[in-house]
């Protein structure tokens, strides 16, 4: 049996089967629901990688520092370093594969400032990188799943791994129409089921990643590291039982937060932190912020010091998301922010080649720990 089975169709799982069908390896992708309803494509702000564009000098190993001094030292570093080296190639290919990207007047890829980093280094699609990547994925795989080298199962749930002489050969799911159950067969299974948004209230991330796949595996005795390493994304506002994120694309493109004192605005993150300011690590600035909102001040994210020109183009779907869902026109008013539950840099236990401890069985994307450490630098998910 030479198929490898995956579990899940956000960015990981269809990376995946990309990657196996250029080696010429079938692949078999079970979901819930179908990619264009992966979490990945809610992710906004962009996609790092060090291009050495824009009039600037800018190198893999410096992304390397920078991601490893953000998530405090506790990521694995050879997986930060080939994480942050592949990161240009990546990039590059998928605009070869022809991702839309915002460009440069000479036709380079643009980048915005993003959270601690000292260069621009986050390339974007306005603020919707996401679904821009997974239109590029989805594409790119229409092309082996023709050659039904990539094959989709929709509205099937993971169950469980099916093990034999203590490698993975299979797993258990529920076809959720039916309630029925069924076994795949597998030679190698992946884990891409992103992270586990659902088990809260204020997350910004899909609640249909619930973790049970985690927990499954868990359970079965799979370690997992670095759990208790969860992101509070410091500008969103809640949103009907969940949080929806204010990307922060805003404040690389020059959105202030700030809370009022006395009548007047104190910009506490440009006050405490001159070097970046608004664009400390998010660590750092949801902490700032919930020291205020414990005194029952609400901090406030203004976007009408960046230019009109450069919210209407660059950050549209942040201007409409406020005014559909918030009723708030952020061209005229500041918004109400406070921390939400954005991403988890834990996950399943794997090396650097993605293996968890069980042969024949891998985790991958939000699912798996290694890049992240104790604090991810926004962008370096996608
Ligand atoms: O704020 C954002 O756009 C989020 C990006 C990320 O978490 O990578």
């Amino acid at each position: 049996m030479d198929r490898v089975v995956i579990i899940g169709s956000g960015a990981a799982g269809l990376s995946a089967a990309i990657r196996l069908a250029e080696e010429n390896v079938p692949s078999f992708i079970v979901e819930e629901m179908p990619p264009w309803r992966a979490q990945s494509n809610m992710a906004e702000g962009g996609i790092n990688a060090a291009l050495d564009t824009m009039g600037q000098h800018d190198e893999p190993a410096l992304h390397e520092e920078e991601t490893y001094k953000a998530g405090r030292f506790v990521a694995c570093r050879e997986a930060v370093h080939r994480l942050t080296h592949s990161a240009p190639k990546i990039v590059n290919t998928l605009f070869a594969w022809g991702m839309s990207l915002n460009l440069n007047e000479d036709g380079t890829i643009q980048q915005r400032p993003f959270g601690g980093q000292t260069k621009k280094r986050t390339a974007f699609a306005s603020a919707s990188t996401g679904k821009q990547l997974m239109y590029t994925l989805a594409t790119r795989a229409r092309f082996f799943e023709a050659g039904r080298m990539i094959r989709h199962i929709t509205g099937f749930r993971f169950l469980k791994l099916m093990m034999e002489n203590g490698q993975a050969k299979g797993v258990l799911v529920n076809e959720l129409q039916k309630n029925r159950v069924s076994y795949i067969p597998a030679s190698a299974v992946i884990i891409a089921s992103g992270g586990l948004n659902g088990l809260f209230g204020n997350a910004t991330g899909s609640v249909l990643n619930t973790g049970n796949v985690t927990a499954s595996l868990f359970a079965d005795g799979l370690p997992a590291a670095n759990m208790e390493m969860i992101q509070y994304h410091p500008t969103t506002t809640r949103l009907h039982g969940k949080n929806m994120l204010i990307t922060e694309a805003v404040r690389g493109e020059g959105g202030r937060l700030y809370v009022e004192q006395d009548g007047k605005k104190f910009y506490f993150m440009e006050v405490k932190y001159p070097a970046l300011g608004n664009l400390m690590p998010r660590d750092v600035i949801a902490r700032e912020e919930w020291q205020w909102i414990k005194q029952g001040i609400q901090p406030y994210l203004d976007m009408r010091d960046i230019p009109k020109e450069v919210s209407v183009h660059k950050l549209a779907g942040v201007l409409e998301a406020c005014h559909d869902f918030l009723a708030l026109d952020p061209l005229k008013e500041p918004i109400p922010v406070s921390p939400g539950i954005h991403y988890f840099m834990g996950g399943l236990y794997v090396d650097v080649n993605h293996r968890t401890p069980i042969a024949n069985l891998y985790a991958a994307g939000e699912a798996a720990c290694q890049y992240h450490g104790a604090n991810r630098l926004g962008g370096n998910s996608l």
